[in-house]
């Protein structure tokens, strides 16, 4: 393949067209702060911000978590964290030293009552309800198992109230992290527990993937541009593919992994999403409800896969080795891999396939949305090898590890004869702009603060996703004859998924 063609990119001068409200002051109170998320993603992302001056003034941090080392020990481990994962290194003695100055932890097991009572006593201190105005945010880095356990201390303590106004001061609002639930059943269970609790518009849960800027941008880039919308339909895409591709394994998640597997972890949550924002119809505006009200409808449009039909248009499997992982049992039938062939019932994609696929310990670390277009009606050039070396335009948006956008098209190949390639044009996000993107629970912090859930599941988004997985998931559990394919460590995944797509004339995109 000739070398690509870069664009020139330039960013134009100018404030940006929205600028985001400020966050409203507030205390944020971890529930798991002793948790692997907390320490890699919660408290560098807050640190980071922090030191930018994105936090609101008064904030008040408050980690609540079972250390078993005295509450004493969170302070060191928080900073050693920091400076692992944060964005700044070294980490500046001063920046820290204020930050923690805004830091507050509680030992305590999140099932007895007296942790809440803590937590009640700190957050009612006059100079607490002065600088957060009495506004809490409470975030939910338990296991899953854990949240209507905190959902219930919450409430009893008189900690948590209904906000029918979400914006009105002061506020309560809390932050679910996923998975949400692990089947229907479950997350409406979880619903329901909330709706009992609070109003809908005071929960934020967090996908991670929509705090990503790349993920954003698809928005940006379908309804910013006029080129691309009008060809976004069946009449000029052939398929979709939406790859999510890791190298690394379980990484010592064994107990959890066992009870998820990729289809609950990846597909349930961060692929349907780049699914939604691909597929969508426009929004009539770009507010919060009316983005989540496209993105909820297409949920809603997607085919159910019956469960006769689980073995052909959806692919489980499972790296060698898997099964030597701590914590996992010899013989487990956990999918570290899941490809899927999905149809969405509508207008605009009638009878055009998207192929989803996600795995651990693939050949590399890369996620991607390949909009595949038709081919050209009929090849001009009447030559049987030039015909044969034109390929149908691919539009890329590549979401990591490198974000940006790519677009391969056909050109003529210099020379008297008449030859031609295929030619790439790349938009390379971090040299375009300049800059490195911050970590996706920056953004999404920030929007829980200022109440924008634009960028959060809504609980029938999230009821609709449980419910096109279910006969999956049910197949996958009663249906023996439905195989495990094993694959290699470091291979493009099991050659079953090659042959789903083979069977009708498309292969996936190459990884690495
Ligand atoms: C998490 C999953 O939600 O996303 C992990 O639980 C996965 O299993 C991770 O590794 C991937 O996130 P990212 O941002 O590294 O692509």
């Amino acid at each position: 393949m000739p070398e690509p063609l870069r664009i020139e990119t330039s960013r134009p001068p100018g404030a940006p067209i929205l600028r985001s409200r400020r966050p409203d002051p507030c205390a944020v109170v971890v529930f798991g702060a002793n948790g692997d998320l907390a320490h890699r993603k919660l408290l560098p992302s807050l640190y980071s911000l922090y030191q930018e001056g994105e936090l609101p003034e008064g904030v008040r941090i408050i980690g609540i978590g079972r250390s078993g080392k005295g509450g004493d020990a969170f302070p060191d481990e928080y900073r050693r964290s920091i400076e692992e994962h944060g964005r700044e290194k070294p980490l500046d003695d001063e920046a820290w030293r204020s930050f923690a100055g805004r830091l507050a932890y509680l030992e305590g097991d999140v099932k007895e009552s007296e942790v809440y009572r803590e937590l009640r006593g700190i957050l009612s201190l006059p100079e607490t309800r002065e600088s957060t105005h009495g506004n809490a945010l409470f975030y939910m880095a338990t296991p899953p198992d854990l949240f209507p356990n905190v959902l219930e201390g919450l409430l009893a303590a008189g900690l948590l109230h209904r906000n029918k106004d979400s914006a009105r001061e002061p506020w309560d609002r809390i932050v679910v992290e996923k998975p949400f639930g692990t089947d229907l059943h479950s997350a409406r269970e979880l619903n329901r527990q909330i709706a009992h609790a609070i109003d809908e518009r005071q929960v934020f849960r967090i996908d991670h993937y929509l705090g990503k800027e790349a993920v954003q941008n698809l928005l940006v880039f379908r309804f910013g541009n006029s080129i691309f919308e009008p060809l976004w339909n069946r009449r000029y895409i052939d398929h979709v593919e939406i790859t999510s591709s890791e190298s690394v394994g379980i990484e010592g998640r064994g107990r959890f992994y066992e009870t998820v597997g990729a289809l609950r972890d990846m597909i349930q949550s961060h692929v349907l999403q780049l699914l939604m924002l691909c597929a969508m119809d426009p929004p009539v505006s770009f507010e919060s409800e009316e983005i989540r009200d496209q993105r909820a409808r297409t949920l809603r449009a997607l085919r159910p896969i019956p469960a006769e039909a689980v073995a052909r248009h959806v692919v489980r499997g499972q790296y060698r080795g898997y099964q030597e992982e701590p914590s996992v049992a010899p013989g487990s039938t956990t999918e570290t891999y899941v490809a899927l062939r999905v149809l969405i019932d509508n207008w605009r994609w009638q009878g055009v396939p998207f192929y989803l696929r996600t795995g651990k310990r693939l050949r590399s670390r890369e996620t991607f949305v390949a909009i595949h277009f038709r081919e050209v009606p009929l090849c001009l050039f009447g030559r049987d090898d030039l015909c044969q070396r034109l390929e149908p335009n691919l539009l890329l948006a590549r979401i990591q590890p490198d974000p940006g956008m790519t677009l391969r098209f056909v050109s003529k190949a210099p020379g008297d004869e008449l030859s031609i390639a295929n030619v790439t044009m790349r938009m390379d996000w971090n040299e375009t702009f300049q800059t490195s993107l911050h970590d996706a629970y920056e953004r999404l912090l920030l929007d829980c603060m200022r109440d924008d859930p634009t960028l959060f599941w809504r609980s029938d988004a999230v009821e609709n996703s449980w419910a096109f997985l279910e006969p999956i998931l049910e197949a996958w559990g009663s249906d023996a004859s439905i195989p495990l394919s094993i694959y290699e460590p470091g291979s493009e995944g099991p050659e079953a998924a090659r042959e789903m797509l083979s069977r009708e004339g498309k292969r996936w995109t190459e990884l690495g």
